[in-house]
């Protein structure tokens, strides 16, 4: 596996709109290297959610875990491949919170997301898959398939009042639902 080099905002496919993977492509070697190298630069990163077109590729995948011992949220989320994923918003309800992402570095601000949304998605196999995901969970995956459209948790803000340095935010904020995804 290989830890891969995350693209920043200001690199043009951060903003570029990911297509579908074809079912050949998702079996093929290299899609699964790929996938086993977006889980490994996850982890390494400390991040909760990472898509391809954060590291330079731009296709339709992301890669979201919340381990259990995570002590920044308390919903933890098993390992989760999202390939060609639809996100299908389920009601008016939102919540706010913070978010951090990995191609926008120290920086955190207040993101209002839908409460619950229905996922529709492949897993790595190619295998369809269909779930309902709430609160923490449903924010990651909001943020994760944003970027597969080339939007990022800044476009989503209502405002840019509460984004602050992450040493800042550390000091003054109360840390919950503080993650790079
Ligand atoms: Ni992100």
């Amino acid at each position: 596996m290989a830890i891969l080099k995350v693209a920043r905002i200001g690199h043009p496919v951060v903003r570029e709109r990911a297509r579908d993977l074809t079912q050949a492509e998702i079996g093929s070697a290299g899609i699964q290297r790929l996938i086993d190298d977006l889980v490994e630069t996850m982890h390494v990163y400390d991040g909760v959610g990472l898509a391809a077109p954060q590291i330079h590729v731009g296709l339709r995948l992301a890669v979201i875990e919340v381990p259990p011992y995570d002590e920044r949220t308390q919903d933890a989320v098993p390992l989760s491949v999202l390939v060609n994923p639809r996100v299908t918003l389920l009601g008016e309800e939102r919540s706010v919170g913070f978010e951090g992402c990995l191609s926008i570095p120290g920086l955190r601000g207040q993101v209002p997301r839908h409460l619950r949304l229905r996922l529709e998605a492949q897993d790595r196999h190619g295998e369809p898959y269909s779930l309902e995901a709430t609160d923490f969970f449903a924010r990651v995956i909001q943020h994760e398939c944003d970027h597969l459209d080339g939007g990022v948790y800044l476009d989503r803000m209502d405002g840019m009042r509460t984004l602050s340095y992450l040493e800042e935010f550390e000091k003054h904020q109360v840390r919950s639902d503080d993650d790079d995804e």
